[in-house]
């Protein structure tokens, strides 16, 4: 079929090259041309692994090309995605300045040749499916046609990837859900998506599907269940983290391990292992702004939804865990050189959108720390998008620890699990490391010489061993 995808961000350019990769003719379109332009020599401006290599193969297959005017490429095609951003307004409701001005453009481009189905693949508010179909028809109207003869239908098609695993996520997804209120739109998804639906297509060498799966679920609702179903996704998807964090606060109050605790409830079917881990709690572009949109709607049909609100409570108390737990080691934060492994919102990404890094650092260099960072992927991204943070970028975890006075792992890279411990506790003013994601084993962090904090560890147990080593460093450093 042919495509046009809008918006060619961590949703958009995802799509777009998975698309292309099984066989459709792909247009990226999008308002920035810098992107535009990166995109067009042959670079990916965003971090994510294997679209490059994706990429790569649609080029070769001349089965993408990259603009920034939509008007050939709609015309030309069968489905149009909108994936532009939907960021949070002040109040907490979506802005939708460029969902609309999206779908206005889309409307200007169509002419009466054919049937188009316009795919919603934003996150947008119950109802915005009407919105962009009003929008559409504006947009029909102000490019001088006449709604009346041109051939549309919109549908909602939510995105459930996960930043880091993106192409995975697109070619062997749990469910297609697809919101359509004209079952001729549904039928060209249906099209679109089969590749996927029955697993037909050459599975790339560098992502093999995975051995069990064999057909994905097309769930077919009406568009408000679908734009429904998002919200709902993502919000029992933070609610479990955050449940995971109440109970480690729990746990170390009554002396209990949450990762104990988390393992013997994850294998409960009915509860499940994943989205149960403790930590300094949940970050990105999508679960705080979406959490933000949904707990709006409800408020405006007059129901307060507790649930929500505590999800978006426990985890902002999660992010000061960690300045908590630093002054339980080092007293007075001031003066002190703290050093932040990892900036990125989670593993395998350089977005920083809501990341809980960002929040710590500002708090830490408010209460007069100096905050050293290292992240093997999102440091130039920091340095563009947040140029008002005042840390040093240092090219190493041996630069960050370097006399340092506490190391705090904020992002669970795979390379902060493998690190030379000792030879970090050895180069510090002082040796502690908080690991706010829990994923360094404990005895191996204490066999190194460090003092250290996890999130949710049985505190009585900890503070004898922190006692012991604390005297062996004193011992050691000859104080
Ligand atoms: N990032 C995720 O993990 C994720 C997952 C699921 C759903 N979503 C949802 O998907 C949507 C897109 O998210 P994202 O992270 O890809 O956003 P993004 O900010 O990375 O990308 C959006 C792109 O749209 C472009 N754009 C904006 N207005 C435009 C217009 N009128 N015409 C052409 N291009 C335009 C921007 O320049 C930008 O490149 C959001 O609604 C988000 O909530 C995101």
């Amino acid at each position: 079929m042919r495509v046009t995808v809008i918006g060619t961000g961590y949703v958009g350019l995802v799509t777009g090259a998975c698309l292309a990769y099984l066989g459709h003719r792909v247009s990226c379109v999008d308002s920035d041309a810098e992107k535009i332009g990166v995109l067009a020599k042959g670079d990916v401006p965003i971090f994510e692994p294997h679209l490059d290599q994706l990429l790569a193969l649609a080029r070769e297959n001349g089965a993408i090309d990259f603009t920034t005017d939509l008007t050939l490429p709609v015309r030309d095609s069968d489905v149009i995605f909108i994936a532009v951003g939907t960021p949070s307004s002040p109040n907490g409701s979506p802005d939708l300045t460029f969902l609309q001005s999206a779908a206005r453009d889309i409307g200007g481009a169509m002419d009466a040749a054919k049937l188009r189905v316009v795919v919603n693949k934003s996150t947008v508010p119950v109802g915005s499916g009407n919105l962009v179909e009003a929008l559409v028809r504006d947009g029909i109207f102000e490019g001088g046609g006449s709604a009346a003869s041109v051939d549309f239908a919109v549908v909602s098609n939510p995105e459930f990837l996960q930043e880091g695993c993106a192409i995975g996520n697109s070619l062997y997804p749990d469910r297609i859900v697809v919101g359509d209120e004209d079952p001729r739109a549904a039928e060209i998804m249906r099209q679109l998506y089969a590749p996927i639906l029955n697993q037909s297509f050459t599975a790339p060498d560098f992502l093999p599907r995975p051995y069990h799966l064999h057909a994905v679920p097309f769930v077919r609702t009406t568009a408000t269940s679908a734009e429904m179903i998002k919200y709902a996704a993502n919000a029992f998807l933070a609610m479990k983290i955050s449940f995971a964090n109440e109970i480690a606060n729990i746990c170390e109050r009554v002396g209990a391990e949450v990762t104990q605790v988390a393992a013997g409830i994850g294998l409960d079917s009915r509860i499940g292992p994943r989205f149960l881990s403790a930590g300094i709690g949940w970050g990105g572009s999508c679960f705080g702004k979406d959490l933000r949109a949904l707990t709006q709607t409800a408020l405006e049909y007059g129901y307060r939804p507790a649930l929500l609100d505590a999800t978006q409570q426990v985890n902002a108390c999660q992010r000061q865990v960690v300045i908590q737990k630093l002054q339980e080691k080092l007293f007075v934060l001031k003066g002190r050189t703290i050093g932040l492994l990892g900036l990125a919102f989670k593993p395998d990404t350089d977005d920083l959108r809501d990341a809980p890094s960002l929040t710590i650092a500002a708090r830490l260099i408010q209460m007069g720390a100096r905050v050293r960072v290292y992240d093997p992927v999102a440091m130039d991204a920091c340095r563009l998008q947040h140029p008002e943070l005042n840390v040093r970028y240092c090219r190493s975890t041996t630069e960050l620890a370097q006399d340092a006075d506490a190391l705090v792992l904020v992002t669970e890279w795979t390379e902060f699990c493998s690190l030379d411990l000792a030879a970090l506790a050895e180069c510090m003013a002082r040796p502690v490391l908080i690991d706010g994601r829990n994923v360094l084993d404990r005895a191996e962090v204490l066999r190194a010489g460090f003092d250290y904090a996890g999130v949710g560890c049985a505190p009585q147990r900890l503070a004898q061993s922190s006692a012991n080593r604390a005297a062996k460093y004193l011992v050691a450093s000859g104080a």
